[in-house]
């Protein structure tokens, strides 16, 4: 079980919180990215993540909460992310933005939210690398992990066999709610504030880890 990191919430800056991201042995940055349309939040634009992103070295797991997920591939492929994840729920010709991000070689993921079922993804997992199942309403950090996502990542699992999609689940991760997925194949966990809103980053990660995998 990898885990990757988001900083949407954290007590400093976002700049700070990056570097100190870096300084752990995460997998991956995760990059909560969202338009104000999609989600009725705002945080970054293209420019915004230029110098952000300029001082990361840790592989990008880039999670789009966007409307229009191809005005940020300009910017985000000169950073090499090793995914980009876009929603289902987007109201566009989805296997298009996937074939547009794959050209860059960049691995694609398709995120649903917690209402979405996983019935809808069907029709892609042929195509894409990653399914990002979100545990909470895409938005905020800091939210509670909603039980059900527990059954809908156990119906996913029944079509890991027959394709090669990794699976992630972003939202309301700590020590207690990692436990439940112990049994159930997770590749990569998304976890955001119980490891930033703390001040030793490496400790809240080695108790997900101790938590996470069996020993
Ligand atoms: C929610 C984001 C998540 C979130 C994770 O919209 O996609 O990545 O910030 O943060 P926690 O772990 O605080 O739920
Ligand atoms: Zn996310």
């Amino acid at each position: 079980m990898k885990i990757s990191v988001s900083f949407l919430k954290s007590n400093n800056t976002y700049a700070d919180t990056i570097k100190l991201i870096n300084d752990t042995s995460c997998d991956y940055l995760h990059v909560d990215i969202m338009d104000g349309l999609f989600v009725p939040q705002k945080n970054f634009t293209p420019q915004d993540l230029e110098s952000l992103l300029s001082k990361n070295n840790k592989p990008l797991d880039i999670h789009l909460m966007v409307n229009s997920p191809l005005d940020y591939l300009d910017t985000l492929t000169k950073f090499h992310p090793e995914y980009i994840t876009i929603h289902l729920e987007l109201e566009q010709n989805i296997k298009e933005i996937i074939a547009k991000i794959k050209k860059y070689n960049i691995k694609v993921g398709l995120s649903i939210k917690p209402e979405t079922n996983i019935s809808k993804l069907l029709p892609y997992l042929s195509d894409i690398d990653l399914v990002l199942i979100m545990a909470v309403n895409p938005g905020l950090g800091g939210q509670s992990f909603i039980p059900e996502t527990l059954n809908k990542i156990k119906e996913l699992n029944k079509y890991k066999d027959k394709y090669y999609f990794k699976t992630s689940v972003d939202g309301g991760i700590n020590d207690i709610t990692i436990s439940k997925l112990l049994d159930l194949n997770i590749d990569i966990i998304v976890s955001g504030s119980y490891i930033t809103t703390q001040d030793n980053y490496q400790n809240q990660i080695n108790k997900l880890k101790k938590n996470g995998n069996h020993n």
